[in-house]
């Protein structure tokens, strides 16, 4: 599909051409955020670009797109001494320090006149320099002591949008000889969420927070591990200037509108205001939205926009005199650990949860932190009696942070994990390779019992109105319910026995849980609480086996063909549906009336590769290994895992091994990346 030239001669516009393209997609998709073209044309690009690098290695240059996956691995990281030495903030927290400021910045400029200010969320991550030289980004580093930083060039450069070159101007005098571009490297919350739930599912160790998982992002001395983090960069400052129109203008936002025309991306929160009243109003404002924004901040920084004002106002030892960073309420406070209790929840899993002294933080009073499990808590090393730090970040669930190891009292004492369940004292159990530890009773635990209970009912599941935490609770206790399916066989009278249950509402849940029964198979399977399936698992997994007898037939293998569902997954799904008291639950379900109309399967016109069985193996270097499994999936292939004879395709990677073998020795038809890819576009 990719076209090939005679000479380099004759590749080299064209190749210029494609990277320009490439660029302005990247462009358009990450900094502007309005992609505008689909993926299937970005990557066919792309690949072209690849393979004209390929032919002819002397025209790829380190700034060309396809250099945006990372290189080789360093062995260390080399020091960069930053020509400009990398300031620091002076940090104000009370309404009142922004006037104090302005007041400051009027005194020594001597001057009535209300300062007009840039406004900008503070963003938490790490401050990073950028040389670009004649619009080719050249050099990055780290801000280190602010005077000298590493050298972390490879790795800034595959962040998503960062540009490689800067984007050509009209008036080419306009593009600044040097320029050193300064800014923020983040995670935004969401792909921190995603990356926390991957490392979960390879063992790996999840990140405390956004910053902490940007920070051990950008410090890996293999950029392809950098590039495969969900990372970002909004610019926010320039130290090295030289030339081009940048160097001439008069004030910061104008600065920062010259790094937008040049390709580079800024926070779109970015304001400018006039006097301190106006700068409070911002604040206020960027508080409120703190939550709502896509990535963490932990203030909002004031910058004199007038450079020439900010030339002579100057710095004092480390920080600037032009600016101030207003910082929002703590989110971390230091507390006492007075005792630690065990939960279990739905599943089983038994959490030590930290009864604290309580705090104020971040505009809640504190009582109680999770510790995770017993790996976390020989992380922190923490004792009962220890005093914590503790944090509260937007509306997660507070954490304990550290040990101020200096104010440990001798009376501290080691937090030891129960031998048998707290709730139903049947014993306990950590399954290899889980960090948790689990009470092995199942629905024979009155905690379990009530938490599936409380699932089965809430909204995303059979959404039964009136059947709150509150009345389960109640009804477990009085064993009036044991597992889901007794909620279709309460009479009225058991309800009205219970403690202040009024007559209305007992008939009124009852109706509830009359029209419950009608509902749809995958609210059906997501309400079963089998471990790690949520609504979108249990979709797939309808959509996937259409009726419950083949759900219930399945095995492991068969499982594993379901969209996004992986071996573990699959395993859980197994266990659960060859559990006995599982089985009866469904089956008095079924027998209580519960149902749900049948799923229409998709037409075959949409799915070519209906009725085929495929094997994908290697490394695809194109797309993902999930990505090619689900564009399978929705062509109607069965995906399995090992070949067999049943296999009608093998689609096999890089370093393809005995399955690659395998196959041929069958005679079974083989595809390779670029042949799946090729077929893909013919569709
Ligand atoms: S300006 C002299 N602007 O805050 C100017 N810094 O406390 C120094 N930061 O090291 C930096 N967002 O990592 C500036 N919009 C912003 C910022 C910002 C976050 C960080 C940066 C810096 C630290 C200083």
């Amino acid at each position: 599909m990719s076209s090939t030239y005679a000479s380099a001669e004759s590749a080299k516009s064209a190749l210029e051409d494609i990277k320009n393209t490439i660029e302005n997609y990247n462009y358009q998709y990450y900094v502007l955020d309005d992609p505008s073209v689909p993926d299937i044309e970005y990557d066919r690009l792309m690949r072209e670009l690849i393979a004209i690098e390929t032919q002819f290695p002397a025209l790829k240059t380190s700034d060309s797109p396809s250099q945006k996956v990372g290189g080789k691995a360093l062995s260390k990281f080399e020091q960069i001494v930053h020509e400009m030495p990398m300031l620091s903030l002076d940090n104000g927290f009370k309404d009142e320090d922004l006037a104090a400021f302005e007041q400051r910045v009027q005194d020594r400029l001597n001057t009535q006149a209300k300062i007009t200010f840039a406004c900008e969320p503070k963003l938490d991550g790490l401050a990073v320099s950028i040389v670009y030289e004649n619009g080719v980004l050249v050099q990055a580093a780290t801000r280190g002591d602010g005077q000298i930083g590493e050298n972390i060039t490879e790795n800034v450069k595959t962040i998503a949008n960062i540009p490689l070159r800067l984007k050509r101007l009209s008036n080419q005098d306009d593009m600044p000889t040097r320029l050193e571009v300064r800014g923020e490297v983040f995670m935004p919350k969401q792909g921190f969420e995603k990356l926390n739930e991957q490392q979960k599912a390879q063992g790996a160790k999840a990140f405390a927070n956004p910053r902490n998982a940007a920070a051990g992002s950008l410090r890996q001395l293999d950029s392809k591990i950098t590039a495969s983090r969900p990372l970002r960069m909004y610019a926010y400052s320039v130290g090295i200037l030289e030339g081009g129109l940048i160097s001439k203008v008069g004030s910061h936002r104008e600065r920062l509108s010259c790094l937008a025309d040049l390709g580079l991306p800024l926070c779109k929160e970015i304001d400018v205001v006039v006097g301190s009243d106006a700068c409070l109003k911002y604040f206020t404002e960027i508080g409120n939205m703190r939550d709502a924004l896509s990535y963490d901040i932990d203030g909002v920084v004031f910058k004199v926009d007038d450079i020439s004002l900010q030339q002579r106002l100057g710095f004092v030892s480390k920080a600037p005199r032009w600016a101030m960073a207003q910082k929002f309420p703590a989110q971390e406070e230091v507390t006492l650990l007075n005792d630690v209790e065990f939960q279990v929840g739905r599943t089983g899993a038994i959490t030590p949860v930290a009864r604290l002294e309580p705090v104020f933080v971040g505009g809640v009073t504190v009582s109680n932190a999770t510790l995770h499990n017993q790996d976390e808590i020989e992380r922190l090393g923490v004792k009962i009696g220890d005093t914590v730090v503790i944090r509260r970040a937007g509306d997660v669930i507070p954490q304990v942070v550290s040990v101020v190891l200096d104010k440990r009292p001798d009376t501290a004492a080691d937090i030891k994990f129960p031998a048998t369940c707290p709730v139903c004292d049947s014993h306990v159990a950590r399954a290899e390779n889980e960090a948790v530890l689990r009470c092995t009773g199942g629905l024979v635990c009155q905690a379990q019992r009530k938490q599936a209970i409380k699932h089965f009912a809430s909204r995303k599941a059979f959404d039964i109105e009136g059947l709150g935490d509150k009345i389960v609770d109640q009804l477990v206790d009085e064993a009036l319910i044991k597992d889901p399916s007794d909620i279709f066989t309460l009479q009225l009278s058991q309800l009205i026995s219970l403690e202040r249950f009024a007559d209305k509402s007992a008939v009124n849940l009852l109706r509830a849980i009359d029209e419950a029964k009608e509902t749809t198979l995958p609210k059906f399977l997501y309400s079963l609480g089998i471990r790690e399936v949520g609504e979108t698992t249990a979709r797939n997994l309808a959509l996937h086996f259409l009726d419950l007898p083949s759900l219930l037939h399945a095995d492991v293998d068969a499982l594993q063909e379901v969209s996004d569902v992986g071996a573990i997954v699959a395993q859980h799904v197994y266990e659960f549906l060859r559990e006995n008291l599982n089985l009866e639950i469904i089956q008095k379900l079924i027998d209580a009336g519960v149902s749900w109309p049948d799923i229409e399967p998709p037409s075959e016109d949409a799915q070519p590769l209906l009725g085929k069985t495929i094997v994908l193996t290697g490394t695809l270097t194109q797309m993902g290994r999930a990505e090619a499994k689900s564009k399978l999936q929705e062509l109607g292939a069965k995906v399995s895992g090992s070949v067999s004879a049943k296999t009608d395709l093998l689609i096999a990677g890089d370093k393809a091994g005995s399955k690659l073998t395998k196959a041929q020795d069958l005679g079974i038809e083989t595809w390779d990346e670029q042949g799946f890819v090729d077929y893909l576009a013919t569709l």
